[in-house]
């Protein structure tokens, strides 16, 4: 009975796993990532008394990308923040001429000057304390340079408009992952849901990526390249085996999954029952990852 229940369940993972997988493999476009520098400038036939601030994308992609595109569900195209429906208008509207829902569609300048000012407002704050703390003596660290003054981000004379047109393709949908070339698999390859991932920051795991370059497989050399555990040890937390595939995809995949269900059963254990509260996890059971397809 036991047994049989196990099957079932079993069996009903894979196949809302499967189904899940399924539309994600249908949309696999490629994202195409601006890695450059590009030019903000206000909406066309504005008028406008600063100039235009020129914005290194890619030196902000250690942040989740959902701390701008805020309302990116992963997988379509990302939209402009001017778009018609977003943050079209310049300034906010007079609050008389209008109902009162459009009037709360922020400005464009509005919410430019509030995501981009508290981060860097943030950065400095943390970076002084962090200066603070370092004994007298000490080289100072340099203090970096989220510009937080007009000029900074709106120089007089205007900077040059640069529109780098560099970028990089980015894998949507789900990716299989298999074990590399020499490794004999024991287990069936790994469906993995890229675009799934993207309320983390890139960095989370692609951890050597600087934002602009290429992006290296995991198992490239130099990298996760071992093909068996180091002698003598097999734990995957073993400084010695971080160069061994299994033990790098393993500690990656299942220890963030397994820390987001642990804090889940706490909070359960607390009395909080509502899902919209409760962390989501990704599964912890090898046949969840290891299935055939
Ligand atoms: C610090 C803020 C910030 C972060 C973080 C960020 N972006 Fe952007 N991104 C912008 C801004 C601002 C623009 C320009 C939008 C515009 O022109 O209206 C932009 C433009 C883009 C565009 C081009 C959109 C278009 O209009 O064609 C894409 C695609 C994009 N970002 C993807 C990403 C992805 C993917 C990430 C995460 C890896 C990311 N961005 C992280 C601020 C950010
Ligand atoms: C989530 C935090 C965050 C947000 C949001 C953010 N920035 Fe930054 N920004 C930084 C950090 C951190 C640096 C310093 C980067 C470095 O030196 O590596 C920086 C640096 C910069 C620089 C200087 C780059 C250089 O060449 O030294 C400019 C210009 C800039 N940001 C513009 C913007 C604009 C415009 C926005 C809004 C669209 C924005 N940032 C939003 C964190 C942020
Ligand atoms: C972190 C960068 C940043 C800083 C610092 C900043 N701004 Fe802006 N500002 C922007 C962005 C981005 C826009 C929208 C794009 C544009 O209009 O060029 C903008 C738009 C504007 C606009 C509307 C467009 C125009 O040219 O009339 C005004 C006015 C403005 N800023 C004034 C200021 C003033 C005054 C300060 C200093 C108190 C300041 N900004 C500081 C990034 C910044
Ligand atoms: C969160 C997903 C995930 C879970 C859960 C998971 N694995 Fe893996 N495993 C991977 C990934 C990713 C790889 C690397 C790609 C590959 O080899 O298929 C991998 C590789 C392996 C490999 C080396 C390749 C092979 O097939 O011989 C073995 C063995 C393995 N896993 C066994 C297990 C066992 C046993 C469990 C349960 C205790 C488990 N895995 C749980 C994701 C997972
Ligand atoms: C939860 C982990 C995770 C996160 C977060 C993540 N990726 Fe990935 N990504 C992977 C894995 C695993 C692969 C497959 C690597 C391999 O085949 O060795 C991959 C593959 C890629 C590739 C293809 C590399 C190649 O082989 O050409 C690119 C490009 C990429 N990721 C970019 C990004 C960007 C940009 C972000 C942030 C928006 C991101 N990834 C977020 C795990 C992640
Ligand atoms: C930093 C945390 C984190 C890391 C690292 C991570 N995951 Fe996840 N994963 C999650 C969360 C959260 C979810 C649930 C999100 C959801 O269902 O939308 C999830 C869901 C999943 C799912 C189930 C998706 C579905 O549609 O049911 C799979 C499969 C998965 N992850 C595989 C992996 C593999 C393989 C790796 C390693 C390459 C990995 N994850 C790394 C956090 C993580």
């Amino acid at each position: 009975m036991k047994q049989l229940f196990i099957f079932v369940c079993s069996f009903a993972i894979i196949l809302t796993t499967g189904s899940v997988l399924v539309s994600a493999l249908e949309k696999q476009d490629d994202l195409s990532l601006p890695t450059g520098t590009m030019t903000l400038t206000a909406p066309e036939h504005s008028q406008t008394k600063m100039s235009p601030v020129v914005f290194p994308h890619s030196l902000h992609l250690k942040f989740s990308c959902k701390s701008c595109h805020h309302e990116w569900d992963l997988e379509s195209p990302v939209k402009g923040c001017a778009s018609s429906g977003c943050h079209e208008k310049l300034w906010a509207s007079p609050p008389q001429d209008k109902p009162s829902g459009e009037r709360k569609i922020k400005s464009l300048t509005g919410a430019y000057h509030k995501a981009c000012l508290e981060c860097h407002r943030s950065q400095l704050k943390e970076q002084k304390a962090n200066n603070k703390q370092k004994t007298a003596g000490a080289a100072m660290v340099s203090q970096g340079s989220a510009p937080v003054t007009c000029e900074a981000c709106h120089p007089e004379p205007h900077a040059e408009i640069v529109n780098s047109p560099d970028t990089l393709p980015i894998p949507l949908g789900a990716l299989t992952l298999t074990a590399p070339e020499g490794v004999e698999p024991k287990r069936p390859s790994v469906t993995f849901p890229h675009s799934g991932h993207f309320d983390y920051t890139c960095q989370t795991c692609h951890h050597e990526w600087d934002g602009k370059s290429p992006v290296q497989n995991c198992t490239v050399s130099g990298c996760h390249d071992q093909l068996e555990s180091a002698e003598k040890t097999r734990d995957i937390n073993d400084p010695k085996n971080s160069r061994y595939f299994l033990a790098a995809y393993h500690k990656a995949c299942i220890q963030c999954h397994r820390s987001l269900l642990k804090q889940r059963d706490r909070l359960e254990k607390s009395g909080v029952l509502d899902d919209t509260i409760l962390p989501e996890y990704g599964p912890v059971a090898c046949v969840e990852c290891h299935f055939e397809n």
